[in-house]
């Protein structure tokens, strides 16, 4: 079972601060791996392009996939804020896209826990890389979940909460067995996610 989400969650012009911490923190890390300036990246579960745009200035090229149409018109109304040119949209899945290009970087960014297979998404997800590319998988962790789903209030969820934690435990235990086939290069588990940084 899928527990999605198709209404974006932040209004990213006024979250423009959130936006370039949390992505200086993931150019911080991938850097030590890669000239990030000449990369092509593809962010696999897009939503309103919060990585899109906030990883844009430092990049060749950023493009956004998301299945959802609410999330892709968010993610377009966006670009009208942020007008990047070396940005593009796509609507599609990991699953069924009709992506032809290769990238020197695909990211899960929290979006891996919601497709209906972490497994088969990740070999998927390598196919649209260049050879010795690096996936990048950012997942949300029990902490985070738990404010998001506001625990302890009167409408939380319980069934949904453990079902959610379930997904993500399962998910991160896909993506450790996935690297020991590759080169898991960092992988750090803090109060509010989860990143890995695998080479192909
Ligand atoms: C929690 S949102 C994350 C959005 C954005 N990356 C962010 O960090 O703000 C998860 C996104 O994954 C997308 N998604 C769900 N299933 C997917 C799939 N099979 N392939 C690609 N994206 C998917 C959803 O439409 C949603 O936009």
């Amino acid at each position: 079972m899928i527990l999605g989400t198709s209404k974006p969650c932040l209004d990213l012009p006024k979250e423009i601060d959130k936006m370039y911490i949390d992505c200086n923190m993931i150019l911080n890390i991938i850097k030590s791996y890669i000239v990030v300036k000449n990369t092509s990246i593809l962010d696999i579960g897009c939503g309103n392009g919060f990585y899109v745009f906030g990883l844009a200035d430092y990049v060749k090229c950023i493009y956004g996939l998301d299945p959802s149409n609410e999330m892709l018109e968010s993610a377009n109304n966006n670009q009208k804020f942020f007008n990047k040119k070396n940005v593009k949209f796509y609507n599609g899945s990991i699953e069924n896209n009709h992506l032809k290009n290769k990238f020197d970087i695909v990211m899960f960014t929290y979006s891996l826990h919601f497709t209906d297979d972490s497994n088969a998404s990740l070999l998927l997800a390598i196919k649209k890389l260049v050879p010795n590319g690096l996936l990048v998988i950012i997942e949300p962790n029990k902490k985070y979940i738990s404010s998001k789903l506001l625990i302890g209030h009167n409408n939380f969820d319980k069934k949904y909460y453990e079902l959610k934690q379930q997904q993500l435990i399962k998910t991160r235990h896909n993506v450790y067995m996935f690297a020991k086939k590759h080169t898991l290069l960092y992988t750090k588990f803090n109060d509010k996610n989860f990143i890995a940084v695998i080479r192909i």
